[in-house]
């Protein structure tokens, strides 16, 4: 329901004729034959093949990758489902209950999101616990309370260097060797990753592996084998039917480029919101607990595909690539942040998300959680004035989209995450850049690890500025305090190594 947005049907028309002026559809094609989209990396970008029928075909480098895909998913099944019958248990014979999936970003937040939006479908009392900080909290947390015979732990990585996921992936390696020596331990390790060579490096079963591609992107990788954690717990059905409803939306998205499409629509709306009425930051608030993962899910595919500085044919922006994305869950967003959205200022466009039924079967509760959502809504657009109180008046006007379903179903959570995918790719290619790469990340990966190979600083010769070196000489200031402090001042049962 885009009518609470501040447009009118000539101004959507006028932004359908931009993006078909900027060649959405031609875009799209070349995405979708294979062609090198993501230039930067000089790869395909090919997520939407993940959830192809086996009969579609998806070319990449002269070969049907869906044939490749459906192979993994059968693999994949089929660990799922030994684990689930309990056929296929951890090295002692016990029973896998839960699943620890350790990676980062795309590699955590897709398949956190799927586990905790669906875990009401699931039939069996497995479940999955996600750690990706590299803060040793994370994982200590997840573990307690968990028996290593009774737990699997899948470490997964695109690229298989990411420094937070291998640290978590050691420590819960020692965790697991501990209690079943190293050999049983491996039984309960699996990996995910596009990197084989660097899995077998690390020491994980080469039998236990599961691929992804290059031409998919960590933050459109949901539906691939970085989902298993996910997979398992929710079972293989469930899955599938999450991969179909993405499907179902990918059909949507390229029937027709105009004012029917409903991922197009929203990334005419994105880009009126930020470009045009210059709102510089947009909420995405879900009246549904289940998708409390929602808003960190897509500040990962809405901020790293688009906030970038350069376009795709290496000219510096002149303009905003993306609002800052941000939210919360309602209603307890009314009790936190709603004020700032009615009142301040500043205006930010909304995405409520909300469903007429909940998976709990508690009609009266969720009639509550709709009616407000309708209300917020409602309050943002019409406002009201209260004559010799500005202070308890509303100005109104403030624009919002509703997506709304029947029940949260894993068909519709795969519509709604290939919605903002494909609004994502809409935006990206009107906007003239590359949404497939990341290099933004790449300098902060840098300084952390050679600030972790030289503890006493890095030689300000290093940097090109006096500025950047004054900024050196004041990180040598706290690396010196941090080791003057750190570990041995830690009560030991706080230090990780003293645990496992
Ligand atoms: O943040 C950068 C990034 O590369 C993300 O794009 C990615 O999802 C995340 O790190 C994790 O990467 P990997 O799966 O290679 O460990």
């Amino acid at each position: 329901d885009f009518s609470r947005q501040l447009v009118s049907d000539e101004i959507i028309q006028a932004l359908v004729n931009v993006a078909r002026n900027r060649g959405v559809e031609t875009a799209w094609s070349h995405m979708r034959s294979g062609g090198l989209v993501n230039t930067t990396e000089n790869r395909a970008v090919g997520h939407i093949a993940l959830r192809c029928h086996d009969d579609e075909t998806f070319m990449i480098g002269g070969r049907n990758v869906v044939a490749d895909v459906q192979a993994t998913l059968a693999n994949m099944s089929e660990l799922a489902q030994g684990i689930r019958l309990g056929t296929v248990t951890g090295s002692t014979g016990k029973k896998i209950r839960t699943v620890v999936n350790i990676g980062i970003g795309g590699s955590d937040l897709g398949p956190a999101l799927m586990f905790e939006a669906l875990q009401s479908f699931s039939s069996t009392a497995i479940t999955c616990r996600f750690v990706s900080n590299v803060d040793p909290s994370d994982l200590v947390q997840q573990l307690e309370g968990l028996d290593p015979a009774e737990t699997l732990v899948i470490i997964v990585s695109k690229t298989f260097t990411t420094s937070e996921t291998l640290a978590n992936a050691t420590a819960a390696q020692a965790w697991l060797s501990n209690e079943l020596g190293v050999a049983g331990s491996m039984q309960h390790l699996v990996a995910v990753s596009a990197n084989v060579d660097a899995v077998v490096a690390f020491g994980s079963p080469a039998s236990q592996f599961f691929p992804m591609w290059d031409w998919v992107g960590g933050r459109f990788s949901v539906g691939s084998a970085v989902g298993l954690a996910a997979m398992i717990a929710l079972g293989p059905d469930i899955f599938r039917q999450f991969l179909e409803g993405q499907h179902e939306m990918d059909v949507h998205a390229s029937a027709s480029f105009d004012a029917t499409n409903a991922p197009l629509v929203m990334a005419l709306i994105g880009l009126w919101n930020r470009n045009v009425l210059g709102y510089s930051t947009r909420a995405v608030i879900p009246y549904a607990y289940d998708l409390r993962g929602f808003p960190s899910y897509l500040q990962q595919l809405i901020m790293e595909s688009n906030g970038k500085g350069v376009r795709a044919d290496g000219e510096v922006v002149s303009y905003p690539t993306t609002a800052v994305v941000w939210g919360g869950v309602g209603t307890d967003a009314q009790h936190a942040f709603m004020q700032f959205l009615h009142q301040s200022p500043d205006v930010v466009p909304v995405d409520f998300l909300g469903f007429d039924q909940s998976s709990t079967g508690d009609h009266e509760r969720q009639t509550m959680l709709f009616m407000n959502l309708i209300a917020q809504a409602e309050a943002l657009a019409h406002g009201r004035h209260v004559p010799d109180a500005p202070h308890r008046s509303f100005v109104g006007n403030r624009p919002s989209t509703v997506i709304a379903a029947p029940t949260l179903t894993p068909r519709v959570l795969g519509q709604i995450v290939a919605l903002y995918e494909h609004a994502v790719f809409f935006e990206g290619v009107i906007l003239g850049i590359n949404s497939f790469d990341q290099w933004g990340v790449e300098l902060g990966k840098e300084l952390a690890s050679a600030l972790l190979e030289s503890p006493q600083g890095i030689s300000p010769q290093d940097f090109s500025t006096g500025l950047i070196a004054e900024m050196n000489s004041g990180s040598r200031h706290l690396l010196d305090w941090f080791h003057r402090h750190s570990v041995q001042n830690l009560p030991s049962s706080k230090r990780l190594g003293a645990d496992f």
